[in-house]
């Protein structure tokens, strides 16, 4: 993490305003000092999710759910730290050094600047009178409009062997940089143009950055669709075409449409289906879900209802399963493609096909229903394992046993017996369900938050509210006796913060906070303190309270000793344990 200066993460802090960031998420509405909202991390119907703009930081009193600008976009968008932080710098306009492997990022500079000047020569090229005519004369058939064409950065690949490579040498591209973007093809005769007299498609990167291309044949010329093949920056499986266009639209519908072709996804953007995305002519890959899981809970399947889109589908459901993404299908017509159905469907009746998509469980259910005889018990049976593999690959360990419920239900079988199939279908089953247990146990933290003392809470959120009260601690409670771990690693972080820079605000303390959960609590904190009368006084009574308990603890464990020293006659040792016991006993009497 210390990649990025921290005088720069307050800074882009500092610039950027908490109310007006989850504003572009949620609608706030004003309440006294604060922004009050439904909350976007758990379903509610009477607004607890509150925006603290004096302190820049946001909190949830339903779910306990808290932060500050970072951890509002982590959380919201499903971001690291580093790129949330990355974000809010395009925004705020501070300029951060380059991203993480900045060896890496150096030396794929030339590359990544090629590929942008070479997509927007592919677009001017579309636009040219001649060269660009075919191409142009093709998207209007297709109903391709200007608009998209721009959203898109579509573009064309000129018609000789050597246009691409002409141009790129005349602007003094060296050779192997041309070799190593993919963009040329080095046969036996020299080098030629890999896209030649094709539609491109650029290939995006969640930010717009072009990463490849896709070209789409526009006479006989096979294959259909050409892609670039691996670089430095291209990688197969790990881009979603029309991401960097959909995103918002993903973010704001919760759901991201999936299509298998280019077209499809360009089209039913243009149509108003603005959160659609392509996987890019791969099957599914477990980065592609993972991408998609940043961006929204849910994704529905479109694909072609032909053999190869079934097949894609099923291929695709696990994996995205596997990501903990609910799947939906979306059944289209026989015969026709996403985009020839909207076409010929019209967007009000595609929305609600699209409405209409079905439970990925209930689909897999039919379709086992579908073939095998489940009017025996051995049918029923195989059904079920039909539909197991994918249950297994629910992580959510409450979604899966409503699963195995519903499975059994369908099949009229008895719910133990399915989940004990689920058991038998094969260790690396069984296995892969109970790897899931362990890291959904962050609520674990959560129970031992509540086991914290009142004392330890107000105390740490007096300090966070007004950190030069650590002085208060001074000669009389040292930061070690606080018994709550996260507690505790929140005092310590502010002290080091106050050593350091004699300022350590709510919000700058959860930006070196790496655990989501504690920064939960620093939020909750600093609502606990603006509620609390009579702070000085509160804060001499935590103090009290704690150096108590710690002495009480200490005489607790002396008394065992004592114990243990009286049965094996260590008089000395008795002796001496004897007065250190009183001495402490006698101190806090004094009091
Ligand atoms: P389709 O052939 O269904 O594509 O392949 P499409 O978008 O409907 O094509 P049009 O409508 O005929 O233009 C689906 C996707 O599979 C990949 C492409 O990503 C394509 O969009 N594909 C297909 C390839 O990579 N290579 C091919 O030769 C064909
Ligand atoms: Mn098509």
């Amino acid at each position: 993490m210390p990649l990025i200066p921290e005088h720069l993460i307050d800074e882009i802090q500092s610039r950027t305003d908490i109310a007006e960031l989850i504003g572009r998420y949620v609608p706030l509405k004003l309440s006294g000092r604060h922004f009050k909202a439904n909350c976007p991390f758990h379903r509610e119907k009477t607004p607890s999710f509150m925006v603290n703009p004096a302190k820049q930081i946001f909190h949830c009193f339903g779910c306990g759910v808290g932060g500050n600008v970072f951890s509002f976009l982590m959380q919201h968008d499903r971001l690291s730290f580093p790129e949330a932080v990355r974000q809010l710098a395009d925004h705020a306009g501070v300029s951060l050094p380059e991203p993480s492997e900045q060896g890496k990022s150096e030396s794929t500079k030339p590359l990544a600047e090629l590929l942008a000047q070479t997509c927007e020569y592919f677009e001017r090229l579309l636009q040219h009178p001649q060269h660009g005519q075919t191409a142009r004369a093709y998207l209007a058939k297709r109903g391709v409009t200007e608009p998209t064409q721009r959203a898109f950065r579509l573009g064309v690949a000129p018609s000789g062997w050597r246009g691409l490579l002409t141009a790129a040498e005349k602007r003094g591209v060296t050779q192997p940089l041309l070799e190593a973007s993919g963009l040329i093809v080095k046969g036996p005769k020299g080098t030629y143009d890999r896209f030649r007299d094709r539609l491109i498609f650029p290939i995006m990167d969640v930010r717009g950055r072009i990463v490849g291309f896709g070209g789409r044949s526009l006479d006989a010329q096979e294959p259909k669709y050409l892609n670039s093949p691996e670089t430095a920056l291209y990688r197969k499986g790990q881009h979603l075409f029309g991401l960097a266009q959909a995103k918002e639209a993903i973010l704001r519908e919760q759901t991201a449409v999936l299509v298998e072709g280019y077209f499809d996804c360009v089209l039913l953007a243009q149509e108003g289906i603005a959160h659609v995305v392509s996987p890019l002519g791969t099957a599914l890959t477990v980065e592609q879900a993972a991408l998609l899981k940043r961006y929204a809970p849910r994704a529905i399947l479109a694909f072609d209802p032909d053999a190869a889109g079934e097949t894609a589908t099923l291929r695709g459901i696990d994996v995205l399963v596997e990501q903990g993404l609910e799947v939906r299908i979306a059944r289209l017509p026989a015969g026709v493609d996403p985009d020839e159905c909207l076409r010929s469907m019209g967007r009000p009746a595609f929305e609600a096909l699209l409405a209409r998509s079905m439970s990925v469980f209930d689909m897999l259910i039919e379709t086992a229903i579908s073939r095998c005889d489940v009017d025996h018990i051995e049918g029923k049976v195989q059904a079920a394992q039909f539909v197991l593999p994918t249950i297994a690959k629910v992580p959510d360990a409450m979604l899966r046993s409503e699963y195995l419920r519903l499975l059994a239900e369908r099949l009229a079988l008895d719910e133990s017996a399915v989940a004990t199939e689920l058991a038998k279908s094969g260790r690396r089953l069984a296995a892969s369900l109970r790897m899931t247990e362990p890291e959904r146990q962050p609520a674990a933290s959560r129970r031992d938050r509540s086991m914290a003392t009142g004392a330890e809470q107000l105390l740490t959120a007096l300090i966070i509210e007004e950190p030069q009260r650590l002085s208060a601690l001074q000669g009389r409670l040292s930061l070690e006796e606080i018994r709550d771990a996260a507690l505790r690693r929140i005092l310590i972080q502010v002290s080091d913060m106050m050593s350091a820079s004699g300022q350590a605000t709510a919000a700058q303390v959860m930006s070196r906070l790496t655990d989501a959960e504690e920064q939960s609590i620093v939020a909750m904190l600093v609502e606990l303190a603006q509620t609390t009368a009579s702070k000085e006084g509160a804060l001499e009574e935590c103090i009290r309270r704690i150096g108590a308990k710690t002495k009480q603890q200490r005489i607790e464990r002396l008394q065992e000793q004592l114990r243990s020293a009286e049965a094996s006659g260590r008089h000395e040792t008795v002796q001496q344990l004897l007065s250190q016991v009183q001495e402490l006993v006698h101190h806090e009497e004094e009091r």
